[in-house]
């Protein structure tokens, strides 16, 4: 290991990491709440806020994915199998292409029901020009709901997964992805 060797990804990778993490939880909990609404109108006011808060999360992913490619991530932790390091791959890429797709799909879908998004009352994203297919908005929005779930699955992976590495195999993985600790090449 060369002294400088980079092991920790920048502070902003870092902010924008926790901050798409933090932005999901809630935007999943905003989505449990309008499901317990006690009725479609206040259902609606709730989800107004998953919509737009969906908007956020998108542009906040875009603007980590091309931070990414100015600075790109610290090469793996060499303790790591191989089969480790594709498995850790392959769900990042699951999450960045959910939280790209799944508001696109959420688009596709509103304006399917000819609705725009607001962005709390500030401006409007305006649907998409596609027909007018209510049935298939709904059809889009059960698939949203399901990738949904898969993404909180893979989220929940990939944290003890973080934990394991850090805590078990005294890797310092979580330290990549912190200001503080000590990470290793
Ligand atoms: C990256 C951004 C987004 C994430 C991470 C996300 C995540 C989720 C999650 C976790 C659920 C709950 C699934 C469940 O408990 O069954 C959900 C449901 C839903 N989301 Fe999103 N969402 C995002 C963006 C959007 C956008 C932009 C829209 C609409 C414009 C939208 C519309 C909906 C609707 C209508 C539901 C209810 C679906 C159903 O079960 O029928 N979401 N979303
Ligand atoms: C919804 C929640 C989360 C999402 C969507 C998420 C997403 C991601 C993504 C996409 C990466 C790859 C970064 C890149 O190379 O561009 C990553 C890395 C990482 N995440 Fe998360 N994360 C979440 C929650 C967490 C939590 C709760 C922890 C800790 C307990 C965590 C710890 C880490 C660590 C340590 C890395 C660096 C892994 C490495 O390069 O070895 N993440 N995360």
């Amino acid at each position: 290991m060369s002294l400088n060797a980079k092991t920790k990804y920048s502070g902003l990778a870092m902010l924008l990491h926790w901050l798409i993490a933090v932005l999901v939880i809630v935007q999943w909990q905003v989505a449990v709440a309008a499901e317990g609404a006690p009725d479609k109108a206040a259902s609606g006011q709730i989800m107004a806020n998953h919509f737009a808060l969906g908007v956020v999360i998108f542009i906040v992913v875009a603007l980590r994915l091309v931070w990414r490619q100015v600075s790109p991530p610290p090469p793996p932790v060499a303790s790591q199998a191989k089969w480790e390091r594709t498995f850790a791959r392959i769900v990042h890429l699951s999450f960045y292409a959910l939280l790209l797709v799944m508001p696109v799909a959420g688009w596709i879908a509103l304006s399917s029901f000819g609705e725009p998004i607001s962005i709390w009352g500030m401006f409007q994203v305006p649907a998409l020009p596609v027909p007018k297919n209510p049935a298939l908005g709904e059809t889009i929005f059960e698939l949203h709901g399901a990738s949904g779930i898969a993404l909180l699955v893979l989220a929940a992976l990939h944290a003890l997964a973080a934990l394991k590495h850090t805590f078990i195999d005294k890797d310092g993985t979580l330290y990549r992805m912190l200001p503080f600790g000590t990470a290793r090449s």
